[in-house]
């Protein structure tokens, strides 16, 4: 797989604002990740784009420039969230904006805490284009997350690193740790407590913080794991096509990652992880996945139902899991999700009106679906209004439908994937 997306942003950002030379491999060849790196220059960065390479000069914590133009983040919302981080400490006034798709997406979630450690925001009522003015050394705060997401967790972390003091992120439920695992890996210490409430977490960092890009040698080096995400397209058909299987090597393993994996194996399906080992603080492995058509169709008598905790950490996964669904005993409902509604599309309207045209039987809820299973998929025309996972997901719904499917637009793969199709191409047999 193409290095992980959420990996990718945090290694091009924690590298500039490192002091020396990164060495990033296996960069995220997603068109969101090229957009960070775009912003990154446009803020004073040196990169030097290679093949499976990526080379950055980092300008320390306090050491971007101002920009002549806004900052276009394009379809990326994990770029304008991160930098957002950034920009409410750099001296000068910054405007970050983005796609009509990004444009929809709510700031406030980054806006609101950033005023609080004294950065001066203006918005379009908490919608991007956001301008900032930053201030030199931000007030630390403690600060409880109101939605469960791992890019305003970073946003503040990163914003922590140029406050004075103790910042504290408490999250009700667990979201991804890329950020804190990277900044561990470069000696900056980052430390995660459990929170007063069951299950919740705080996650906390000391600044004003400076760091080095290496830990010896002249030259800082990252390799970016495989994306668990993309790989899950393909674990999906290996799971659901009759008499295949397949296996992913050198992909990320995280646990706040691959929950969906677990769920997978809840119904039944075929799916392992083995082999597994470290790399720059980010757990790495094997995926292995197999055909699960027997006789009867695999999961039980009630729906998987995906709910609450577990929801932020298979976020990117649940379009994906309602196909699945719709070819399980029992079928799937997820609940407690409205995030799918603000994520590049609505989520949930694109998963129900899809699965629909392709004969599922579907309930829409405000905060998720229930999609009755199994169904007998049939090929339909899927416009996935430009979201890229809707585009992925359905077309592994694609291929386990009778008929033809056409995806409009599928060109938006390449938001996160634009391998995508070619990849899907060579393992599929005709
Ligand atoms: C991401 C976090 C998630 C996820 C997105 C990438 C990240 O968003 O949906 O694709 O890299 O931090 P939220 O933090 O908004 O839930």
């Amino acid at each position: 797989m193409p290095g992980d997306k959420s990996i990718s942003h945090r290694a091009a950002i924690i590298a500039a604002m490192a002091t020396g030379v990164t060495r990033v491999t296996n960069y995220s060849t997603s068109a969101d990740c090229a957009t960070t790196l775009s912003c990154l220059e446009q803020l004073g960065v040196r990169i030097e784009r290679r093949p499976g390479e990526v080379t950055i000069r980092g300008v320390s914590t306090d050491g971007f420039r101002q920009t002549k133009e806004p900052i276009d983040c394009g379809n990326s919302g994990t770029t304008m969230r991160l930098l957002a981080g950034i920009l409410a400490s750099q001296p000068f006034k910054s405007t970050l904006t983005g796609d009509a798709s990004l444009r929809s997406r709510p700031m406030q979630r980054v806006i609101e805490p950033l005023r609080m450690m004294g950065a001066t925001i203006d918005s379009d009522d908490g919608h991007a284009p956001l301008t900032i003015t930053g201030r030199r050394f931000l007030k630390a705060i403690s600060y409880d997350l109101l939605v469960a997401s791992a890019q305003v967790k970073s946003c503040i972390l990163f914003a922590g690193l140029n406050a004075k003091g103790c910042t504290e992120v408490t999250e009700e439920f667990v979201t991804r740790d890329h950020t804190e695992r990277m900044l561990n890996h470069l000696r900056v210490p980052v430390e995660t407590r459990a929170g007063m409430r069951e299950g919740s977490q705080v996650t906390s960092v000391k600044g004003p913080a400076r760091f080095s890009a290496h830990l010896s040698g002249l030259i800082g080096d990252l390799s970016i794991p495989g994306d668990t995400s993309s790989a899950g397209y393909f674990l999906a058909a290996a799971v659901l096509l009759p008499e295949s299987s397949i296996e992913i090597t050198g992909v990320g393993v995280n646990p706040t990652r691959t929950l969906y994996l677990g769920q997978l194996q809840a119904c039944g399906l075929d799916v392992e992880i083995s082999d597994t080992y470290s790399e720059f603080n980010e757990p790495v492995g094997t995926i292995r996945a197999r055909s699960s058509h027997g006789s009867s169709a695999p999961g039980s008598s009630t729906p998987l139902s995906l709910r609450s905790a577990i929801v932020p950490q298979l976020i990117d996964e649940l379009p994906l899991l309602a196909v699945v669904g719709s070819q399980i005993e029992g079928g799937i409902e997820i609940r407690d999700a409205a995030e799918l509604r603000v994520k590049e599309s609505d989520r949930i309207a694109a998963t129900a009106r899809n699965l629909r045209a392709m004969g599922a039987e579907v309930e829409e809820f405000k905060d998720g679906l229930r999609v009755a299973g199994p169904a007998q998929l049939r090929g339909a025309t899927i416009d996935p209004r430009g979201d890229h996972r809707i585009a992925m997901a359905f077309s592994v719904a694609g291929l386990i439908a009778r008929g033809e499917t056409e995806i409009k637009d599928a060109a938006c793969v390449a938001v996160s994937f634009p391998e995508f199709f070619q990849l899907l191409e060579s393992v599929v047999e005709r």
